[in-house]
Parts: C-alpha cells; structure tokens; sequence
C-alpha cells in the first residue's frame, strides 16, 4: 500500500483526528478507473495486461531475437501470430475484446469534446472495431448515423446481425481484402498493430472505400479517422506520457509486427497510400486524432 500510494495510486489520510498513528487509504483518479461501478471501468484493460499470455512473450525475448525465426516474440512464446491465437483460443479472445472495449469506453470523452469531427457524416466503418463499443458510443451522440464495425469473424461472430440499434451493422472479413464503401473510415489502435508496409496495404483500402462511396448517386469528399498514439506530439515536460508511448512502441514489437509513428512518419505512409493531406489534433493523455483526406 506504501508504494502504491507512493505512485499515486492510492492516497493515505489520517482517519481519525485524535489517533495521530491511525492512518487510512482512499482512492485516487488513477484507482477510481478500476471500480467496476464506474464509467469507465479500466479494469478488463489492466486484467488484459497481465494476463499469462500476454506476459509470456517477455520471457523469449532472447529467444526470439538470438532464433531470428518468428516475426514476433509472441509467436516464438505460443507458436502462433497473434490474431491467429486470438481465433484460436476463445478465452484469451474474450478477455482480448473485453480489454479493449473498457478502454475504448474513453472514446465518449472523444465524442464529446472532438465531436465534429463526426458531424455530416452520414456512414462510418469503424475497422477493426472489436465488439463495438466505440461505434455505440458515437451512435448515441449522432444516432441517425449508420455505421459498419468489421472486424475478423472470430470477433463479430456472436454479434447479432443488426446489432443493438437498426443503424449498427457488424461485418466479419478482412481489412487486407476489402472495406465496404463510408464517408469515413475509422481505424482506433489499429495502425500501430502493423509494419508500414501492411499499414499501406490497409490505407489504400481505406482510400478506395472513401472514393468509391456516393450518397444519393453523388460523389462526397470522405476521410480517414486515425485515433492511435503520436511520438513527439506531447510537450518536451510530460515525461510519464512519452514513457508511457515508448512502452506501447517495445510492446507492439513483442505483441505483433507493429510500431508507434511519429507525424513524420505517419506522413510518409499517407502519401504512400496516395493522400493529399492531414491533421493532427492531440486530445487527451497519450492518443491523438488524425484526420486523413485523399
Ligand atoms: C488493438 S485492437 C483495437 C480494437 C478497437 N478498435 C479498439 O480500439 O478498441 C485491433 C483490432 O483489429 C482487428 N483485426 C486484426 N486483423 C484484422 C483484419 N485482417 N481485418 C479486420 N480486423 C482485424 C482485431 O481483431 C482487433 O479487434
């Protein structure tokens, strides 16, 4: 308890005013995440972390890079990538989707204070969306919105066709196969996931779904919403939060074949995929919004 409140984590108060010694604990902004009657409630996401198999990759580090073999040390640990393990062992895809649906339950801060970026929208695929969450969020903020989350089959599988509301569609397939057409095309944590060559491969898909799509036979200017972490986007004094950016970097490494971008690099992969501009809004702890236009 001394080092979590030392990390700020919990903070100790003295309970009774009388008894100098008796000294108490209580919540900070940080545990207040993980209550489970709270909204959000981080705690599949911290669970998620310390899962067994996510930790055992750490262990072959060595292993990994002294072999040269698997593309990832999460393949050497389980012998196999890891989406494939995800497809293959449906306890660990369920504590997966649920970790990253509590985190995505930040998203309504997103919604709320970043919420024009939605407006005139009248489509929207969210790729890679997991199990909805960040499409519900942004259904009850703009409900005459229809939006598609594709994801792979494993994870729409048990998703009831219509979803929860009549404009919530879930599609099972694949990114590197095809998109179906939006106005937007939104991709949250799945960017730092791949190479940059598997990231082009995904962005050109996105440009031809937001090229091809028309409204009422008309063509509309659409765009790409990124919402990942930026390198280098933060003040030079928020040292936590670039640590914070360099741990995800090591752990897309370990995890799968990803990487987190600087703008910089960010833009070489836009003009790769054949965009014509972007803009970069940080919004709040490590994530930022990036809006991609062809
Ligand atoms: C890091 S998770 C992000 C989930 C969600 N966007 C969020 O932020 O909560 C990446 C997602 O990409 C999905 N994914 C991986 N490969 C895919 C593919 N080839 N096509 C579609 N989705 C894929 C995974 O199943 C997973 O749900």
């Amino acid at each position: 308890m001394r080092l979590l409140t030392h990390n700020g984590f919990f903070d100790s108060t003295n309970l009774n005013e009388a008894e100098e010694e008796e000294d108490g604990y209580v919540l900070t902004a940080s545990s207040r995440l993980l209550l489970k009657s709270q909204i959000p409630n981080l705690s599949p996401f911290a669970i998620l972390s310390v899962e067994p198999a996510m930790l055992a990759p750490w262990k072959v580090l060595g292993d990994w890079f002294s072999r040269n073999e698997e593309s990832t040390a999460f393949e050497t640990a389980h012998g196999a990538p890891f989406w494939e393990f995800c497809d293959t062992n449906s306890r660990f895809n369920n504590v997966f989707n649920e970790g990253m649906a509590s985190d995505s339950q930040m998203m309504r801060f997103i919604v709320k204070d970043y919420g024009q970026v939605f407006e005139g929208l009248s489509t929207l695929v969210d790729v890679g969306g997991g199990t909805g969450m960040i499409a519900k969020l942004i259904l009850e903020a703009f409900p005459s919105l229809k939006c598609t989350v594709l994801d792979l089959p494993h994870v729409v599988a048990d998703k009831p066709a219509g979803g929860s509301s009549e404009n919530l569609r879930f599609l099972g397939g694949d990114m590197f196969h095809s998109i179906p057409s939006a106005d937007a095309i939104m991709l949250k944590h799945v960017m730092h996931d791949w190479s940059d060559e598997d990231c082009v491969k995904i962005l050109k898909k996105c440009r031809e779904a937001i090229i091809a799509n028309k409204n009422d036979g008309v063509k509309k200017a659409g765009k790409v919403i990124i919402i990942d972490m930026v390198l280098g986007a933060e003040e030079d004094n928020e040292r936590d939060i670039t640590e914070t950016k360099l741990m995800f970097d090591v752990l897309m490494m370990v995890l799968v074949t990803g990487r987190e971008r600087t703008e910089k690099e960010y833009e070489r992969l836009f003009i790769e995929s054949g965009f014509t501009r972007h803009k970069i809004t940080p919004i709040f702890g490590f994530t930022s919004l990036i809006e991609v236009f062809p």
